[in-house]
């Protein structure tokens, strides 16, 4: 089995160094080839997404990311910009299915800005659609505008649009997942003012007759945001459109305690897929050795899971992490008084000695 490894930048290479790590210790015996994107990629080849770095992410099993963006690269054309790799990726891969599991570990309630009894225990799934909606919607640009409130000035349009078998496909990742857990989704979408949710939530509707053993309910956005933070464990699985998506993620990701904890997938129609941590680059802690591996490492996990078939060696991974945070190891950003503040190397070799 062949794994694309892409570093990429900001934190991207000290993390995923540490979950190679814990890959090779597994002991099984994959082919692992890197390749730079965003970036790194932009440096190396003069393009967020060289042609030898997409290639290599089609013909392998699965992908494991780090992370894209640098502030050094805001003032280059948009499709120079690193966040274009990983885009890039969704699209041509067609990965259009993104699951951001947050899960509150007992140990880390007192890191969440939010109260113990709000999070304490919270397990939520956000299923986000990843190549629709109103990133990938034509037209769009920068023009001069012919009508609205003011003709004749500069204007930015974009257009969010989904089709039926858009939202059906993702609606069926959601429901099928939603079976695995305790059966139930809240679908997300603004339909009380756009048209694009309103056939959202009529496919959506039409499909859960379909999955009469799940409970099907609906949330526009703005409120899902509010419940998220008053009541987080009322959701099980949330399925939700590209743009409402990233965010609610975001939002979901603090309610654990630091972003730095999050995995994702990225999968396909076959279960191919990319494995990214949940958060960003951190461009301002790169190098200073202090980023949190987990979120990589549970990435890597969930890759064995879905894409390479291999859910034992997932659940050794999970195990170890759980263990770690159990024997009171922290990186800076899960750190709480009374804890072992540690570096991203040593957080690696915590998982590794922790691996049975
Ligand atoms: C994410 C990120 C990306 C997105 C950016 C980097 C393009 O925020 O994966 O959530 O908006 O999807
Ligand atoms: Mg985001």
């Amino acid at each position: 089995m062949k794994i694309a490894v892409l570093p990429g930048d900001g934190i991207g290479p000290e993390i995923i160094a540490q979950a190679r790590l814990v890959l090779d210790a597994l002991g099984e015996s994959f082919e692992i080839e890197e390749a730079p994107v965003g970036g790194a990629g932009y440096e190396a080849e003069g393009h967020p997404l060289p042609e030898k770095t997409l290639a290599l992410a089609k013909e392998a099993d699965a992908i494991l990311f780090g992370s894209v963006g640098d502030f050094k690269y805001d003032n280059l054309p948009r499709e120079l910009r690193p966040e274009q790799a990983i885009l890039g990726l969704r699209k041509h891969l067609a990965l259009f299915a993104n699951l951001r599991p947050a899960i509150c570990y007992p140990e880390l309630t007192a890191a969440s800005s939010l109260k113990p009894e709000i999070v304490s225990g919270l397990d939520i799934l956000i299923v986000r659609e990843l190549n629709g909606d109103v990133y990938f919607g034509s037209p769009k640009g920068i023009r001069t505008a012919t009508d609205g409130l003011f003709p004749g000035a500069r204007e930015g349009f974009d257009t969010m649009r989904y089709s039926e078998p858009e939202v059906r496909r993702i609606g069926q990742v959601a429901f099928a997942a939603a079976r695995k857990r305790n059966k139930k989704i809240c679908s997300v979408d603004k339909s009380n003012v756009l048209e694009t949710s309103q056939l959202w939530r009529d496919v959506m509707i039409d499909l859960g007759k379909s999955y009469p053993d799940v409970e099907l309910t609906h949330m526009y956005v703005d409120n899902a945001a509010m419940q998220l933070v008053k009541a987080p464990k009322a959701f099980d699985v949330v399925v939700t459109g590209n743009l409402f998506g990233d965010i609610l993620s975001d939002e979901a990701a603090m309610l654990t305690g630091s972003i730095g904890m999050l995995p994702s997938a990225s999968l396909d129609i076959n279960n191919k897929g990319l494995y990214e941590p949940s958060h960003g680059s951190a461009p301002d802690i790169a190098g200073k050795g202090i980023a949190n591996p987990l979120a990589t490492i549970l990435s890597a996990a969930m890759m064995l899971r879905y894409s390479l078939g291999k859910e034992e060696q997932a659940l050794r991974i999970e195990k170890a992490v759980q263990q770690v945070l159990t024997k009171g190891y922290r990186t800076a950003d899960i750190y709480t008084a009374g804890t072992q503040k540690v570096g991203t190397v040593e957080m690696g070799q915590a998982v590794l000695s922790a691996l049975v």
